[in-house]
């Protein structure tokens, strides 16, 4: 399947000068969004994976499908404030500011086996937070895996020490 056909680029979106990778139109047809699934899921070359990660938001949307193939858990990932029990966090650095990501401090296990899933590699400071949590908490990470690669961000230098996947690279 063409993936990229289904990408509409929104300029200047969420800001000036931004082409913003819009994957809306790939969710809402019902074979891309199978089709999307299947091929983040081949991805794995059938790695046993224990818990998917999924980032918030938009990690959300294929890492519990991606979870369902797998027969693995799903673990969310959460900005600040949003989860309700005790938690790790790991604050990063932005162009202007920084950011903080959380996750349950029960969610990976000691020796659990990881998938970090989102839709966009972009500078990669997200998915090197994520990594972060998970290591932090004793999961081995298997794969990072995106939908999208913005490549000339160069976001793979962040994740550099796990094997990095993506069906789609700008
Ligand atoms: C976007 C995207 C990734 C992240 C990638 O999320 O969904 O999570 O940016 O950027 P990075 O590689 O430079 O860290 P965003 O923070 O816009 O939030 P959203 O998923 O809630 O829309
Ligand atoms: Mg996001």
């Amino acid at each position: 399947m063409d993936f990229k056909s289904f990408i509409r680029d929104v300029p200047n979106f969420p800001k000036e000068g931004v082409l913003f990778k819009d994957i809306t139109l790939l969710l809402q047809n019902p074979n891309a969004l199978k089709e999307t699934t299947s091929a983040l899921f081949e991805l794995l070359e059938g790695q046993k994976i224990d818990k998917v990660v999924g980032m918030e938001s938009r990690g959300f949307i294929f890492g519990p499908l991606l979870a369902q193939k797998l027969n693995a858990g799903f673990v969310p990932i959460r900005k600040p404030g949003k989860l309700p029990s005790e938690t790790l966090s790991e604050t990063y650095d932005l162009e202007y500011g920084t950011d903080t990501l959380e996750i349950h401090f029960d969610a990976i296990k000691k020796g659990d086996k990881v998938l970090v899933h989102d839709d966009v590699l972009a500078t990669g400071g997200t998915a090197n937070a994520a990594c972060k949590l998970i290591e932090r908490l004793g999961g081995v990470i298997v794969q990072c895996n995106f939908l999208i690669e913005l490549i000339f961000l160069n976001g793979v230098s962040k994740v550099e020490d796990y094997p990095v996947k993506s069906l789609m690279k700008y």
